[in-house]
């Protein structure tokens, strides 16, 4: 199966390409702009996949590259809370812009599988735990909001029926580059 992982070179991306390369039908290319990590420790070597330094904010080469895939594993984003508060505007283009960008080329490419990766962050500060998957929406900032416009993207996408998009609302993960500032 021949697999896009956007954000390929981050945390959850370099793990996931070396699971899927572990079965040689799987033919995988990562997609990532750097933004969080240098090209040196993008682990595509290491798992065989291709490697391909590019925004998703370009549609032309989203375009191409979603078009080529028959799986989109789609991770790309300003990932941090912080991060996304302090730059609005990158927020907004890569986690919102961006994810659009995945889903028209996903859908002008016949239909593709796409799996987007969301965040808990979307449910805001509940007061209860645990919190039911169905629990309202209440971002309570940038990064949440990004989060919750990219699922109803998907699921506008979806209604129209050539899509199927699926998403996973990821509580923290632990990082072992978590200190040091960089990454795996
Ligand atoms: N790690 C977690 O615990 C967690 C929890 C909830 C949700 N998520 C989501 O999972 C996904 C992956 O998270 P992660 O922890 O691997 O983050 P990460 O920051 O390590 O990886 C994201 C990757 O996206 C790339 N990127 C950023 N902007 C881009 C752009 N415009 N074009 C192309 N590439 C771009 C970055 O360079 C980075 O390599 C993200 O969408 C994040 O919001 C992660």
């Amino acid at each position: 199966m021949h697999i896009l992982i956007t954000g390929g070179t981050g945390f959850i991306g370099t793990h996931l390409a070396r699971r899927l390369a572990k079965n040689p039908e799987h033919s995988i290319v990562l997609l990532d702009n750097l933004y969080r990590c240098s090209e040196e420790r993008t682990g595509a070597a290491e798992s065989g996949a291709e490697f391909v330094r590019g925004d998703i904010r370009d549609l032309e080469l989203i375009t191409e590259l979603v078009g080529k895939a028959e799986v989109v594993c789609h991770l790309a984003a300003q990932a941090n809370v912080v991060g996304a508060v302090q730059d609005l505007d990158y927020s907004f283009s890569t986690n919102v812009v961006g994810t659009y960008n995945v889903l028209r080329a996903a859908e002008r490419s016949g239909g593709k599988k796409v799996i987007f990766a969301s965040s808990r962050e979307v449910y805001g500060e509940k007061q209860r735990f645990p919190v039911s998957e169905d629990a309202a929406l209440e971002p309570k900032n940038a990064y949440g909001v990004s989060k919750m416009a990219g699922e109803a993207y998907c699921r506008a996408r979806t209604s129209r029926g050539t899509l199927s998009p699926v998403r996973r609302r990821s509580a923290g993960g632990f990082r072992l580059d978590q200190y040091s500032g960089g990454c795996l």
